[in-house]
């Protein structure tokens, strides 16, 4: 019998909070109370189920959490997540913090989950286009060896926050009214009806975005191959949940569709689409989604396939929930392939 543990919920308002408050309900985590925190504008407030939200301040009782599941932005993780594991949680965290330290595991719950045998309190939930795209790539880099990949990503707004999913209603429904639309305050240009082809931000002097950064620093941290080469282009397209992915695989051993196709379908976490994947399939869903897996005609060892999966929940807050349980002991690893 798995005895109760107390979690807080750092970010519980916002759109992955919300999410992993919903998840923790929905895989009956043996929770013996679970906590929201967010920011003095949300305290009191009282969530769907009943929980009422406590300010993060330095009022705030941090004692006696077994667990606290962070997504609240990078600034807030700096400062808040030692202070929860100084007294005694183990924290997973969702925003970029701490996953470029090479002390801290980044772990993807089918990828990894051996870099937890080594966490000292603190566990890094990978950026959301990585963490789905790893899921599909782990089992083909496991068999092949992956040399290079050739990524375009198409993501949705709800990977910016909740902010964002306002903008692209907001801006959606006074075009629809043949209206001037709000102008942009979360993206640079307007998202509504359009594709911006940068998403993420320019760190001065850089030509690529932090998204595209994280994809090519994260997937060489989560599978342990320093040598594999990332192309990545990150683009925002308006659609709420779900983001898709076109990724071209070059291997070291040749490998046909037919056996990614084999290995994906026995992989945990994936789901092999006959017809195209799409964000708004994939909604709501914990699996990782891939279709269109072809070969690469211009190369002798490479191939194409498109992933789509659910930002919010395996991108962010399903993984840290699996986390959660793999720390807890109330799940074991899945067997890799
Ligand atoms: N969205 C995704 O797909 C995704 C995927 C992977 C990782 N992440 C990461 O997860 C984090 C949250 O993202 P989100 O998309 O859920 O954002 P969001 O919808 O904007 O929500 C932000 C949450 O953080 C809280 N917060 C902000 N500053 C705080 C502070 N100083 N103290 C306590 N709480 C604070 C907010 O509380 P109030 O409501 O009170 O303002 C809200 O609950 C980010 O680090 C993001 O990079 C997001």
């Amino acid at each position: 019998m798995t005895r109760g543990y107390r979690v807080a919920v750092v970010g519980a308002t916002g759109v992955v909070g919300t999410t992993m408050l919903e998840l923790l309900r929905e895989r009956s985590f043996p929770a013996s109370e679970i906590v929201p925190f967010a920011t003095e504008r949300s305290a009191g407030r009282e969530l769907d189920g009943g929980l009422v939200v406590r300010a993060l301040n330095e009022e705030a009782d941090l004692r006696g959490f077994d667990l606290a599941l962070f997504s609240a932005g990078a600034g807030t993780s700096r400062e808040w997540a030692p202070r929860f594991v100084e007294a005694g949680a183990t924290v997973v965290d969702n925003s970029s913090a701490w996953r470029r330290d090479p002390s801290i595991p980044l772990v993807v719950s089918e990828v990894n989950p051996h870099a937890l045998e080594r966490h000292r309190g603190l566990i890094a939930n990978p950026n959301c286009s990585t963490m789905q795209m790893l899921v599909a790539l782990a089992p083909i880099h496991r068999r092949a060896g992956i040399e290079r990949l050739v990524v375009s990503t198409y993501q949705s707004v709800s990977g910016t926050g909740k902010k964002a999913v306002d903008e692209l209603d907001a801006q959606s429904r006074a075009s629809l009214n043949h209206k001037d639309p709000p102008a942009p305050e979360v993206y640079p240009e307007p998202i509504a009806f359009n594709v911006i082809g940068a998403a993420g931000n320019f760190a001065d002097g850089d030509d690529h975005t932090d998204e595209e950064r994280k994809m090519m620093f994260e997937t060489r941290k989560i599978l342990e191959a320093p040598e594999i080469g990332v192309a990545v282009t990150c683009g925002r397209v308006p659609v709420r949940v779900g983001h898709s992915e076109a990724v071209n695989v070059q291997t070291r051993d040749a490998i046909g569709p037919e056996e990614v196709r084999e290995l994906l379908a026995s992989a945990p976490g994936v789901e092999v689409a006959e017809a195209v994947p799409t964000p708004l399939k994939a909604e709501g869903r914990d699996e990782v989604f891939v279709g269109r897996i072809r070969a690469d005609e211009s190369h002798p060892r490479a191939f194409s396939m498109w992933i789509v999966s659910d930002n919010l929940r395996k991108g962010a807050a399903t993984n840290a929930v699996q986390i959660a349980e793999l720390v807890a002991g109330v799940r074991s690893a899945p067997q890799l392939a």
